[in-house]
Parts: structure tokens; sequence; C-alpha cells
């Protein structure tokens, strides 16, 4: 078998480009004794891919890629990531530059809507989503029927998929009026459902939202505040909320990301396919990396603080340890989102006065890794959730929280790629295939005959 390249002429290539890509020849592919032409299609930004989508029609075999490390599910519009270079944009804006001049709510719409809104489209934006922020008074009983101790991204999962009991005159995936519906009933419920979460397993009264209150400064409410006194947020805990939030808006295909595109490729309603994304982020090599680091941290500092033994230890590949928030499948330099994170981590804790040696440790062993040869070779860096649960344990925020506070952050991400995925002309049910390795025929063996 074997592949080459060519750039022949225009009538070579069959179908006309996807929407914001060209064709920019072919791959020639020789199998079995057949060639098979791949066109070789370009994004807008220069990335190459094979269109491989007539492979088996036309030779019989197909691709293997565990992981899908190599693979590309889709074309996308939304977000764009180069690993090698540290760059992510958001709808073509840099991610710095949304960080300091939008707030959360602004860069959801962008996301969602393809554009930056202008202020009248802003401010409807924002009073829409203000008058969804309580949930159906029967769900709070819910929280009652929940132990005390479930993981809350376990209850924000379910919660969310409960969404889809209560709120029926929204689910038609058809109809974008009911979409829309659902698209704010989801960004204006999560930061309810989230600090119910937390005020459930932490014994105190669920607080009713504040719709007077901005989208993070209603979330620490919320989340802090108790019936028996006044509660005053902090704006800069507010403002360092609402950058987090940015920066975890949206990561193209991801695996909670690609999740939610694969259920809601069977047209599944909204309020499901998230649900799905929610689980899929909690696992620790997702989204549950910010818990798992602040967690590994700690430990560390526990055993007496000496980083280089974890970073030795995390080289040692029969361990079973590696550094959380470290490393990343896309990005080979430093995340971005880390910079700024760290950043405004700098800042927080120089403004609360507050000494936290998890800081100090992380730090160090940031110093420590990137010193390393393993690591250089291997090009693994700092990611998101590296710092990021130190500002949330300065804000107060509990350990177990950390993920649904990215849940919170993606979910415009997740709602855009939805959408576009059911306006894309070539949509299609997601169903990858597999190179069966299991038993070949085997005659069946009664049961009173079997060794
Ligand atoms: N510590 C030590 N070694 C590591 C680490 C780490 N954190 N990450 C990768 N490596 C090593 C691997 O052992 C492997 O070494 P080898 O080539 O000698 O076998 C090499 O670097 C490549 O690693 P892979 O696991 O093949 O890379 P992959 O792209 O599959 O994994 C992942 C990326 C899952 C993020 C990985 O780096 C990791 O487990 N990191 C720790 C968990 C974490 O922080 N996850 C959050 C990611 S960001 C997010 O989801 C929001």
């Amino acid at each position: 078998m074997s592949v080459t390249t060519s750039k022949p002429a225009a009538s070579q290539s069959a179908a006309p480009p996807l929407p914001g890509t060209r064709a920019d020849g072919t791959a020639r592919l020789e199998i079995g004794g057949k060639t098979v032409e791949l066109p070789v299609i370009v994004g807008s930004e220069g990335e190459r891919g094979l269109d491989i989508s007539k492979l088996r029609a036309q030779s019989g075999a197909i691709t293997l890629d565990e992981g899908f490390v190599n693979t590309g599910s889709t074309t996308s519009a939304i977000t764009y990531l180069d690993g090698e270079n540290g760059i992510l944009r958001y709808r073509g804006y840099p991610i710095e530059v949304l960080a300091e001049k939008c707030d959360f709510v602004e860069v959801a719409y962008l996301l969602i809507y393809g554009k930056l809104p202008n202020p009248a489209e802003l401010d409807t934006f924002r009073t829409s989503l203000s008058h969804h922020t309580m949930i159906h008074e029967d769900m709070r009983n819910f929280y009652t029927g929940f132990p005390r101790d479930a993981h809350p991204m376990a209850t924000l999962g379910s919660v969310v998929g409960a969404l889809s009991t209560f709120y029926q005159d929204s689910l038609d995936v058809r109809d974008p009026r009911q979409v829309e519906v659902s698209v704010h009933r989801l960004i204006s419920k999560l930061p309810t459902i989230a600090a119910y979460s937390h005020k459930k397993s932490c014994g105190q009264p669920l607080m009713y939202p504040r719709n007077d209150l901005g989208y993070c400064e209603n979330f620490l409410h919320m989340m802090f505040a108790v019936p028996c006194e006044e509660y005053h947020v902090d704006p800069d805990f507010a403002d360092a909320l609402d950058m987090l939030l940015i920066v975890h808006a949206d990561h193209e295909q991801n695996c909670s990301t690609s999740t939610v595109r694969m259920v809601g490729s069977s047209d599944a309603n909204l309020f499901a396919s998230i649900s799905a994304g929610i689980c899929a982020l909690w696992g620790p090599l997702h989204g549950g990396a910010n818990q798992a680091c602040v967690e590994m941290l700690e430990k560390i500092g526990a055993d007496g603080g000496n980083v280089r033994k974890y970073v030795d230890l995390a080289k040692k590949k029969d361990s079973g340890f590696r550094l959380m928030g470290f490393g990343h499948r896309v990005y080979k330099n430093y995340d971005p989102r880390a910079k700024l994170i760290k950043a405004t981590c700098d800042k927080l804790l120089a403004k609360i006065a507050r000494h936290d040696p998890i800081f100090d440790i992380a730090q160090q062993l940031e110093e420590v890794a990137l010193a390393d040869e393993y690591f250089i070779e291997r090009k693994l860096y700092p990611n998101v959730d590296f710092y990021s649960g130190v500002i949330y344990r300065a804000m107060g925020i509990p350990v177990q929280m950390f993920t649904v506070l990215f849940a919170m952050g993606r979910l415009p991400g997740w709602i855009a790629h939805w959408i576009e995925m059911h306006h894309s002309p070539t949509k299609k049910i997601c169903r990858p295939r597999q190179i069966y390795s299991g038993d070949t025929l085997r005659e069946f063996v009664p049961i009173d005959k079997r060794p």
C-alpha cells in the first residue's frame, strides 16, 4: 500500500469543497491493486486533511486511528487552535483579547451566534438569560433525594438530563425557536443547578438566583450567601471567575464536545446531549484534571513539598503516576489559557494577601518539570487545569466543584458545536467503524457440555 499526493487539474475534484475550505488536489492511495483518489482539503488557516469519506466504498478498507489522534470528525468555524504555537481563537478573536475586553455572557453570544453582539443584541440576550435563572420548583426536590456526599458532577449531569422532563416544550431539535429557548434555559439554569449541588453537599438552604446580579456574581451569591445574613460578592472574585469561564468556553473537538456532537447527531435533544458532555468532562484525563491537580499538589505538600521526587515519579512508566495539569493532546507549547490563568492567580493571591502553599508548590513543580529533559522532549507544558484550582481555592470553592465550574465555562462551546452540527448540510449520525479482532465463527456448546 502506498500514498502519494499531487495537484491535478481542478476537474479532478469530484465534489465541491465543504464551506470554509478549499480543494488542493488529491492524494493517491494504492491498496490491494487499486488506486483510490482522496481529495485534499485545506481549511481557512491552512490545515490540510484527506477526505476519506469515499474510501470504504472505493477500496473496501477503513482507517484505524485509536483515540482519533489523526482524525478530523468535522469541519468547524467556531474555534481555531494551533497547539504548536500556543494559539487559541474563538470565531477568529484571540482568547487574550476576549478575556481582557469581554465578559462571559458576551463570549457565549459570540460562540453561539457567530458574531460579537451589538449593545442592543447583548442587552436582549442578557435580559432573556435573567428570565430563566430559576429551575422548576419540583426540580428542587431532586436535591432532597441525592445523597449528601454525591459528587456534584454526578448531580449536575443528572439534573441537566432531567431538564428534558420538565421543559418538554423546547425539545424539538428541528424548531429553531425551541432550540433557542433551550439554549437560553441551559445557560441561565446551569449556575443555579451547580450552586444547588454545593448547597446540598454542605447542608445549607438552596439560595434562589438574583436577577439583578451579573452572571458570575449571581453564581457566587447562590454558592456562598445564606438567608440569615447579607452577602456581598467580591468584584475581584467575580472578575476572576469571568476570566476562567471565558478561557474554558470552547476548545474545538475535545472529548466532551465530541460527545455532545456524537449524542446530538442522533437528533437527541439539547439537554440530553449536554448531559452526556458533562459526563465526558468528569473524567480525570479531561475536565476532572483540575480536581486531580489540586489533590496532587496537596499530597506533595503533605509529603514535605519535595517536587523533584514527584517529577521523577511521573517519569517512571510503571508508577502509574502522571503530573496532573501537565501535557495536552493538542498543545505542544505553553497552553495560552494557562498563561492567562496564572496571571490572574498572581493578582488575586496578592490582593487577598493570602499565602497559599499550594501555589508555591505549583510554581516549583512547573519550574522543575519545564527544565527536565523528559518533559522537554515530549513537549509537556502546564495546561488549563494547572493553576485554575489555585484560584478556585482562593475564592473558597470546594475542590469537588472545580469540574462543575469547567462545565459552566464549556457550556456555550458545547451548544455552539451542537447547533453548528445541526446546521451542517452534510450532517449524519456519528457511527464509527471498527476492525473486528475477536473469535471467528465458533460452534455453540450446550451448557452441560462446557468444561
Ligand atoms: N506526566 C508524565 N508524563 C506524561 C504526562 C504527564 N502529565 N502527559 C503525557 N506524558 C507522557 C506519556 O507517558 C507519553 O510518554 P511516552 O511517549 O514515553 O510513552 C507522552 O508523554 C505522550 O503522552 P500521551 O498520553 O500519549 O499523550 P495524549 O495526547 O494521549 O494525552 C493527556 C494527553 C491525557 C492530557 C496527558 O498529557 C495526561 O494524562 N495529562 C495529565 C492529565 C491532565 O492534566 N489532563 C487535562 C488535559 S486538559 C483538558 O482536558 C482540559
